[in-house]
């Protein structure tokens, strides 16, 4: 299918997903939301969506600047898949509403659990449970795909109303501190120097000094750097250095590096 999936992700459960969508599709365009540049982002398919993680219960701000500089000079049957681990609250309103704004209405808007990437809560999960949550997206994404192609207009999903109010709230008032988030990472004596944590970093937030990572605060909150650490050596305040690390099986790191590597 002529198709266009923009993907957003930190461990690949977006990617995955953006991925499986096109396969579905019989093939589609596959442009990471991340190194897009500045300016207006020209939709040239009759079919495009967007694949990105739930953060902070609302719409990561690279994908807020990314729908905001969308434009289409012919009508788009859009849609959008929310990845989360379990609190998709009010994302995909907020999606549409995005869209709407730059004349792209949100046909389709759905949310996709998988295992939590939010490591300062904890790991992934067990194996197990891993296993049925990727079983489930796949049946879901299956059904999306379906959709994408007979073009349905739905309304999109949302979380229950406590999320929706409660959260999103959160959402509003976290927005612009999210950068500054990167205070809390540190490298322990474990970082080789490797230099992995700045190739993944999809907002070119990291920098070595004497052999060390360093924040600068344009932090995305994408979790890459220390997930992706092959040292486990990152850590975000006192509690991940007890937690397991993450990142979907089927994705390698080569996937994740940002394209001007
Ligand atoms: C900073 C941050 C905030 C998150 N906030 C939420 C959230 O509000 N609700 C939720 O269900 N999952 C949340 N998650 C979990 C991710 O949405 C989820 O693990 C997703 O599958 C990760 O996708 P990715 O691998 O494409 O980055 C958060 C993850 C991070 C790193």
């Amino acid at each position: 299918m002529d198709a266009t999936i923009f993907y957003y992700t930190g461990t690949g459960n977006s990617l995955w997903v953006a991925r499986l969508i096109a396969e579905e599709l019989g093939g589609a365009s596959l442009i990471p939301v991340s190194n897009q540049g500045e300016g207006e982002r020209i939709i040239d398919t009759k079919v495009a969506g967007v694949v990105f993680p739930v953060h902070i219960w609302g719409v990561p701000a690279p994908v807020v600047r990314f729908v905001e500089s969308l434009k289409s000079s012919h009508p788009v049957y859009f849609f959008g898949v929310a990845v989360h681990a379990g609190q998709v609250s009010n994302t995909l309103v907020q999606l549409k509403k995005i869209l709407s704004r730059r004349g792209v209405p949100l046909s389709l808007g759905f949310e996709v659990r998988m295992p939590s990437n939010y490591i300062p809560w904890g790991g992934p999960g067990p194996q197990e449970k891993q296993r049925a949550l990727f079983a489930h997206a796949r049946d879901k994404v299956s059904r999306i795909s379906d959709m994408i192609r007979q073009r349905a207009v739905l309304p999109v999903e949302r979380g229950p109303l406590w999320q929706r109010i409660i959260l999103t709230a959160f959402y509003h008032l976290s927005f612009s501190h999210v950068p500054g988030m990167d205070k809390k990472f540190r490298a322990d004596d474990r970082c080789n120097d490797c230099g992995i944590c700045l190739r993944v970093c999809p907002a070119s937030n990291i920098t070595l000094s004497e052999g060390k990572p360093l924040w600068h605060h344009r932090c995305e909150q994408c979790f890459a750097c220390l997930q992706w650490c092959p040292a486990e050596a990152i850590q975000y305040g006192t509690r991940t250095l007890r937690y397991e690390r993450y990142h979907h099986p089927e994705i390698v790191l080569r996937d994740i590096l940002r394209s001007d590597e």
